[in-house]
């Protein structure tokens, strides 16, 4: 499988070095590269770690495909759980040597009882790209850097981004309006740009992209990679029901209701799901109200999707949706390429020819 090649790599060193140098608007850009373990990548993407729905089946799946396959620590409900399956994905990987590198989501703040357990297994396992999420902390990226890995963290605005780029992350995820999950509240084009006027490190956009003219389009707005959610979802090899697939190929970016009251955070699902489980849409009640089984619906019933599901028209394998994406970046490349703005000259001597 070829890897993302787009000039020499960048090191790492040059990523944390320049992170918080602030980017003159005037100066060229750097030449966009992807550094190891993430030039083995056959797309700048990401599959992203989506709770429940991220299993080993499906981080396999997506890193023999040449995309980088993520799923929370979590999703196993005990750390040896969870050790087992990083097991199994090292010996399925084991036989692809060509497979892109995985990715574990780790919920940081002291909060989470399973942190300093489920960490242990990371470093012992020298988990190629650890995900951190709500606390940014110095000392797991200094652990995750000393084996090799590298550590990418959510960001939402300009002031989050300055502020992790300080504990010398790898990269940073920002998650903008429409994207599946925790969503972020700033359009994708906003967060890019305010983010880029003082971060210059790698960069990857998440929200609402589901084809891959969509990652070309997050790569042209000045993101190197682009996380995607939802759109796996709706893969064969994803463990939800036929029901819960059939809806997303059906339903539109409008069917997706935003709440705070499921998850205490902000979080995005769709309508006809919530209506199926009993669940009024348009008037939710919180979890910890007087519907005493409202909490375990939830999480069961009440299906997570970002706006994207209105793009996605079928559910193909992971393989067959990775060679989709790669012939649509390269559409979309080609089509940006033939565009006459993008010719040196030709808008300029269509006018002068015109007048
Ligand atoms: C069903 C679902 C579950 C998710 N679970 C998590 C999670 O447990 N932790 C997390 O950081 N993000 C979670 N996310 C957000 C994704 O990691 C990613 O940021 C998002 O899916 C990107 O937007 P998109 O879905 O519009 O592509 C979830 C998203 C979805 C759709």
């Amino acid at each position: 499988m070829p890897g993302l090649h787009i000039g020499a790599a960048r090191a790492r060193a040059d990523i944390s070095d320049t992170a918080l140098r602030h980017r003159d608007p005037q100066e060229n850009a750097p030449v966009q590269t992807l550094p190891p373990p993430l030039d083995r990548l056959r797309l700048p993407a990401i599959v992203a770690p989506k709770f429940l729905t991220s299993t080993p089946d499906l981080v396999v799946a997506a890193c023999r495909s040449g995309l980088l396959g993520a799923f929370p620590a979590l999703n196993h409900r005990t750390s040896d759980g969870f050790e087992a399956w990083l097991t199994e994905i090292q010996t399925y990987l084991a036989d692809s040597p060509d497979a892109a590198p995985y990715a574990v989501y780790l919920i940081v703040p002291k909060t989470n009882p399973r942190l300093a357990a489920d960490f242990d297994i990371v470093v012992r396992h020298k988990v190629p790209v650890v995900i951190t999420g709500f606390g940014a902390s110095p000392e797991v990226v200094e652990a995750v850097q000393s084996y090799g890995g590298i550590v990418f963290h959510d960001v939402a605005t300009r002031g989050h981004a300055e502020k992790v780029a300080r504990s010398g992350v790898d990269g940073l995820i920002a998650l903008g309006a429409g994207a599946g999950g925790h969503m972020g509240h700033l359009s994708p084009y906003a967060a890019v740009a305010e983010i880029r006027k003082v971060y210059d490190g790698l960069l990857i956009l998440a929200g609402a992209m589901s084809t891959g003219a969509d990652i070309v389009a997050a790569r042209a707005m000045g993101a190197d990679m682009a996380c995607m959610g939802t759109r796996f979802i709706a893969t064969s090899e994803t463990e939800v029901s036929q029901a819960q697939k059939d809806i997303m190929v059906a339903v539109g970016a409008s069917d997706v209701v935003v709440t705070p009251n499921l998850t205490g955070g902000q979080a995005t699902f769709l309508r006809p799901s919530l209506r199926a489980a009993g669940v009024d849409p348009d008037a939710i009640p919180p979890v910890g109200g007087p519907d005493a089984t409202l909490e375990s619906r939830a999480s069961r019933d009440i299906w997570w999707a970002g706006q994207g599901v209105g793009a996605i028209g079928d559910v193909p394998n992971m393989a067959q949706l990775c060679d989709r994406l790669v012939g649509e970046y390269r559409e979309a490349v080609r089509r940006i390429a033939i565009d006459p703005v993008a010719a040196d000259g030709a808008v300029m001597t269509r006018r002068s020819g015109s007048g």
